[in-house]
C-alpha cells in the first residue's frame, strides 16, 4: 500500500495517551507497554517488512488460504453481505475476500483515520461499482455502521491474527463487541495463528535479518522522539519467547547493562538483564480457537488451514 503521510515528522504536542500508556507501563513490574504504539510511520513500514520475511508465514499463509478458499466461503455466506473489516483493509488480502464474495458495500472500520482514507481509496480503486464506507471508530467498542448498510446481512472479517495481540480476556470482549456492531445473522471470517513447534514461532519474531528486531527497537525511538525521552538505544536488545503456559509468543527488550533515562521528565532505571515486555502473541489449537469464538458470541462453522496447520481462518455466525 501506498503511505505518503509524513507521521514521523517532530511533534510538539505529547499525545495524552501515549504519554499515561508508557508512564504507567514503565512504572510497573516487570516494565511492560502496550503492542498498539508500535505502529507510528516507521513502526508500520517495518511491519509491512515483516510480513515479506521468509521466517514469517502468517500472512503469506493467510493470503494463500483467502485465494484458495474464497469462493468457498462466498457461497456459505451468499452474495450481497457488507463486509465490515475491523481495521484498515490490506491491499493484498482484501481484495481476495471482496472478489470471491460478491459483497454489497465494503466497510472498514479503523481508528486511525489517515490509514482509513488511504487504503479505501485503495480498495475503492480496484472495485469501482463498490460502495466503500470507511468508519472512524475504536472498534473494541460497538460500531456505529453506516446507514446504507444496515438492511444488508453482514460479514465482519477479521484477519491477520491481529485478535492474538490480546489477552484471551480481552480476546473475548473484542469478539462480543464484533457481535453488538454486526448484530444477528451476522458471521465473522477471523484469521488464527496456531500453535505450532517453538524454533517455526521464535524464528518468525526474531528473524535473521534483524527486522523484527528493528521493528520491537522503533518504539524506543518513538518514545524519546515523541515524549521527549532519553533511553540509550545501545543498551537494549530484541529479545523473543515463547512462552508455553501462555501459549504465547512475547517480545521483550531487554537491557543489556544497567541503564536508567527519563521520559516527559520522569526517571526510570533498569537492571542488566531487565526487560521491558513489548507484545504478546497468543497461538491458539483448534479447540482452543473455537472456545475462544463461543465465549465472543460466535458459533464456528467452517475453518481452512494450509497443509502445515499454521494458520487457520475460521467462519462463524452469530450465536
Ligand atoms: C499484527 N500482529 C498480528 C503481528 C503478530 O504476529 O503478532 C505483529 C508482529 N509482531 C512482531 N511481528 C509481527
Amino acid at each position: 500500500m501506498l503511505l505518503t503521510l509524513d507521521r514521523d515528522a517532530p511533534t510538539t504536542t505529547v499525545d495524552p495517551a501515549f504519554r499515561r500508556d508508557i508512564i504507567d507501563g514503565l512504572r510497573q513490574s516487570p516494565k511492560r507497554t502496550s503492542a498498539r504504539w508500535f505502529y507510528d510511520h516507521r513502526g508500520s513500514e517495518l511491519f509491512e517488512a515483516i510480513t515479506d520475511l521468509p521466517e514469517y508465514y502468517p500472512t503469506r499463509t493467510e493470503t494463500a488460504l483467502l485465494a484458495a478458499h474464497g469462493r468457498e466461503v462466498g457461497a456459505l455466506t451468499g452474495a450481497g453481505r457488507a463486509v465490515i473489516e475491523f481495521g484498515a483493509g490490506s491491499a493484498i488480502k482484501t481484495p481476495h475476500l471482496l472478489s470471491a464474495i460478491a459483497p454489497g458495500a465494503y466497510v472498514p472500520v479503523d481508528i486511525s483515520g489517515d490509514f482509513l482514507r488511504e487504503s479505501s481509496i485503495v480498495l475503492a480503486g480496484q472495485f469501482p461499482d463498490l460502495p466503500v464506507l470507511p468508519v472512524e471508530a475504536d472498534f473494541t467498542d460497538a460500531v456505529t455502521l453506516p446507514d446504507a448498510v444496515r438492511g444488508m446481512p453482514k460479514l465482519g472479517f477479521f484477519p491477520g491474527s491481529t485478535i492474538g495481540n490480546m489477552t484471551p480476556y480481552e480476546a473475548v470482549d473484542l469478539l462480543r463487541a464484533m457481535r453488538a456492531s454486526l448484530g444477528d445473522g451476522a458471521m465473522l471470517l477471523i484469521g488464527m495463528d496456531r500453535v505450532k513447534d517453538e524454533a517455526v514461532l521464535v524464528r518468525a519474531y526474531d528473524d535473521a535479518q534483524g527486522v523484527t528486531a528493528a521493528f520491537n527497537l522503533n518504539l524506543l525511538t518513538r518514545i524519546n522522539r515523541e515524549l521527549h525521552g532519553t533511553i540509550p538505544m545501545d543498551a537494549f536488545a530484541h529479545k523473543a519467547i515463547w512462552n508455553d503456559a501462555a501459549a504465547r509468543i512475547e517480545m521483550h527488550l531487554v537491557a543489556t547493562r544497567s541503564t536508567a533515562f527519563t521520559v516527559d521528565g520522569v526517571v526510570f532505571a533498569l537492571e542488566e538483564g531487565e526487560s521491558i515486555h513489548t507484545e504478546n502473541s497468543h497461538k491458539y489449537g483448534p479447540r482452543d480457537a473455537r472456545l475462544l469464538l463461543r465465549a465472543g458470541g460466535w458459533l464456528p462453522t467452517h475453518e481452512w488451514t494450509d497443509a502445515g496447520d499454521q494458520f487457520a481462518l475460521m467462519l462463524a455466525t452469530a450465536a
